[in-house]
Order: structure tokens, then sequence, then C-alpha cells
């Protein structure tokens, strides 16, 4: 019963990932603004109270975001107090705990971050969420979302979370400073980057920074999809590639070999502290989503290309690997139409350019105002618009909770042993 339901959950997942197609996110085009101030949402614009929003976003490169997303809330519903529910940790790690916890007590916060894809699909199937189609008709958000995301987040028609945000997740960041002194450039190949961390690592600096284990799946999953090229990588979602295939193997003895040129304490360190270690020049290169330039540019005040540049992963580039933050209705919300006034400046244009100048995130809607994002964030607009796309593992596009956790089990072993026969095994089973 249990295999069943996850074969279910992972052919939806499949599903969700083939219907985003392997070219192109550029969105649907032509649509007007619906702003925050739209006044069409009667239900909402009656709210009183609070509203509990949940999330992860607490420290460096995650809360910046938040808190200028709740300052437009705040001006558009003064009447509305924000109770900010979040739980610290990277990646959700330990709020995904919790949430899990309060939603099977039947105490759901009024809204949380959820990935749009196969972690979405889960929520939506154990039917913890409300059908919000009534919120996309009455701010028009079909028309100014994107046609790629739009699957990741629909099942039978009915639409169940408000994206925020688009990120990307194949980001070498790299300290220009460091690659300068040591006549380096940015790695296009793993191959490259192996010639270049021999050079690093003789002149003492780490080659590539990291952290603890959910980044450490970030890694992996950036290797693949570098290693294996966006079909194959796309294919192992859907079935189409062989987890036990020889290519599968290279590029598992790829990442053992990458994981040789990394920090000995990466399992203590925060993803915050591995890019700090790139800031402070003690290492040239860390593979990260880019909240990493939010938390750069933002937190650090660095400015780019001269504190920080970056390049796609090493193997990607022409490949935008993306994740997307969005905003649910838990079935049982205790303040369901503040509720409703919070996803309404979620999915809202001016909520949305607040939120991602600071986040280091492109706008899920189309119609963002360009000109304000810094160069990087320009650049991404431009790579989603003509990439090929491919899926995060980490953050919740490709697979199931359970799946997840089982290449995450995997992972943590190889981490052990660094076995790549037994580590490839594992991954087969996981899959099977
Ligand atoms: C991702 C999330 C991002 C960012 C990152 C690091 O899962 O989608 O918004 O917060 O984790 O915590």
């Amino acid at each position: 019963m249990q295999t069943l339901q996850k074969r279910a959950t992972k052919s939806l997942a499949a599903t969700a990932v083939l219907a985003l197609g392997l070219v192109g996110c550029a969105s649907t085009t032509g649509a007007d603004d619906t702003s925050a101030t739209s006044g069409s949402d009667e239900t909402a614009a009656s709210a009183t109270g609070s509203v509990e929003v949940f999330s992860w976003w607490t420290g460096g490169g995650e809360e910046a975001g938040l808190n200028a997303l709740v300052e437009v809330f705040n001006a558009e519903y003064p009447e509305l107090t924000f109770k900010n529910a979040a739980v610290s940790g990277g990646a959700g790690t330990n709020a995904k705990a919790v949430l899990a916890t309060r939603l099977e007590a039947g105490d759901p916060p009024d809204s949380f971050q959820g990935h749009a894809g196969a972690e979405l699909m889960d929520y939506i199937n154990a039917g913890q969420l409300e059908d919000l189609t009534f919120l996309y008709d009455e701010q028009g958000w079909t028309a100014v979302m994107p046609e790629t995301l739009l699957p990741l987040i629909t099942v039978d028609g009915k639409i169940y979370s408000v994206p925020v945000n688009i990120h990307r997740a194949n980001v070498m960041w790299a300290n220009p400073t460091v690659l300068a002194d040591n006549s380096i450039e940015m790695p296009t190949t793993w191959d490259e980057f192996f010639v270049a961390a021999e050079t690093l690592e003789a002149a003492g600096i780490i080659p590539l920074a990291l952290g603890e284990q959910w980044t450490q799946l970030h890694l992996f999953e950036s290797v693949l999809l570098g290693e294996l090229g966006t079909a194959a990588y796309n294919g192992l979602w859907d079935g189409t590639t062989d987890w036990s295939g020889p290519e599968m193997t290279a590029a598992l003895e790829t990442f053992a070999r990458v994981l040789e040129y990394t920090n000995s304490d990466a399992a203590s360190l925060a993803w915050q502290d591995a890019t700090q270690l790139v800031i402070d020049g003690d290492a040239a290169f860390n593979i990260m989503g880019d909240w990493a330039e939010g938390f750069l540019r933002v937190d650090n005040s660095l400015v780019e290309q001269e504190g920080y540049t970056w390049a796609a992963s090493p193997g990607t580039e022409g490949t935008f690997q993306f994740l997307s933050d969005s905003f649910t209705l838990p079935i049982g919300a205790a303040n369901r139409d503040a509720a409703i006034s919070w996803l309404t400046v979620a999915g809202s244009a001016a909520g949305q350019d607040a939120f991602n100048v600071q986040k280091g995130s492109i706008p899920a809607r189309s119609d963002a105002d360009k000109s304000i994002y810094p160069v990087y964030l320009q650049d991404a607009m431009d790579d989603w618009a003509s990439n090929e796309v491919a899926g995060s593992l980490t953050h919740g596009v490709t697979a199931s909770n359970a799946w997840k956790a089982d290449i995450d089990t995997a992972l943590g072993l190889f981490l052990g042993d660094r076995d790549v026969a037994n580590f490839q095994a594992a991954l087969v089973t996981a899959a099977g």
C-alpha cells in the first residue's frame, strides 16, 4: 500500500516535471497587473485580526525578503497583524518537521511555505490544502503566472498555492579576488574544477565551501545535472533514466571526487557559513541556490564582480535548475480570511517585486519591473526565459518527500563510507 502510494506520488511528480517541457520558461504575456489593492476580494478586504504565516526564512539571505513582503502586507491590510511563525534552518529541514506535527495535530498555521512540484503534491494528496482557484480567478493570476509553473501546483484543474518566486539552484558562486590571485577562471566543467582545485589547495585555499547535509544534497543534484546532462537528469524523475546505468556510476564517482575538495567541517556549517568562507576568501567556490545572492548583496553589502561572481554550476550552462517557493491555504486555517489577504499580497506584483529584490530570486509573475532588479537577477530572468529547465530535488520539485528522504538517507551513508557501489545500489532501491 505504501509502495503504491509512493508510486502514485512519484508519477504525479513525473507528470509535473514533464509538463515543464525542456525549453523555455517564458511566461504568458499581455496580462494586466492585478495589484494587491485590486479590492476585488471582498472576503479578504473585510478580514480583521491576525494571520500566522509559517516559513523557514529567519536568517541571512532569508529574512530580508520576508520582511519586505510583510511591509507590503502591512501597508495593504493595516487592520491585520502579521504573526511570523518561521522556524529557522536552511531548506526547511527543521520547519518541515514542525509543520508536519502541526498538520497532524489539526493545528495548521494560516498559511505555510511549500515548494511547487512534488513536495506540494504531497500536501494536496494528503487533503491538507484548500483549492485556491477562486483567488486566481479573482486576481487574474493564471494570465501572469508561468505556464510552466502552474502544472506543478495544480491537480485536477484546481490550483493549490501561490508561487512568490523562482529560485535558481545550479549556481556556482566565487570570490573574484581569490580567482584573480590564483589565475583561475570560473570552471565550466568538473574537470576544469579539478584542475583549479589543485592550484587552490596548493595555495592553502578550500576549493569548494560546503555546509550541512542538505547543502550536500544540493551539491549532489548539481553534479548529477552537470554530468548526466539535462535530459538524462530529468529522466531520473520520470523513470526514463536508469539509476543503475554506467553514466550514473560515472556521475557518482565525480561527486565523490568533488567532495575531496571541500572543507572537513561541512556537517557543522549552515549554508550561510559556507558562503561566508567564500566571502572571506578562505574558500574559492560554493554551489548554492541564489538565495546566496541575497546574502551576498543584501546582508553583506557586497558588489557584484567585486565581492562576488557567479556562473552556472559546472556542466550546466544553458540549463536553469529551478524551484519555487509558494504559499498555501491549509484546510482548517483559524484565520482563513486573513490568510487570503496574505496570499493576495504574495501573488501581487507589488508584493513579488518587494520580496524578490531582497531574496535573490526572480518573481514568479511575468510582469515584474525588471529595471528594479540587480544584475544577477536580470541575468536570471533572461535565463529563465530562454534556458532548458530542470527541477531541484533538494527543494521539492522532482521527488516526493518520501523519495527524497530515501535519497537523503543513501547520501548520509555515502558521506560516511564513500562507497560508490553501495550508494548507487541504495539510489536504485529508492527509485524502485
Ligand atoms: C529553499 C527555499 C529558499 C531558501 C533556501 C535556503 O528550500 O526555497 O527560499 O530559503 O531553502 O533556506
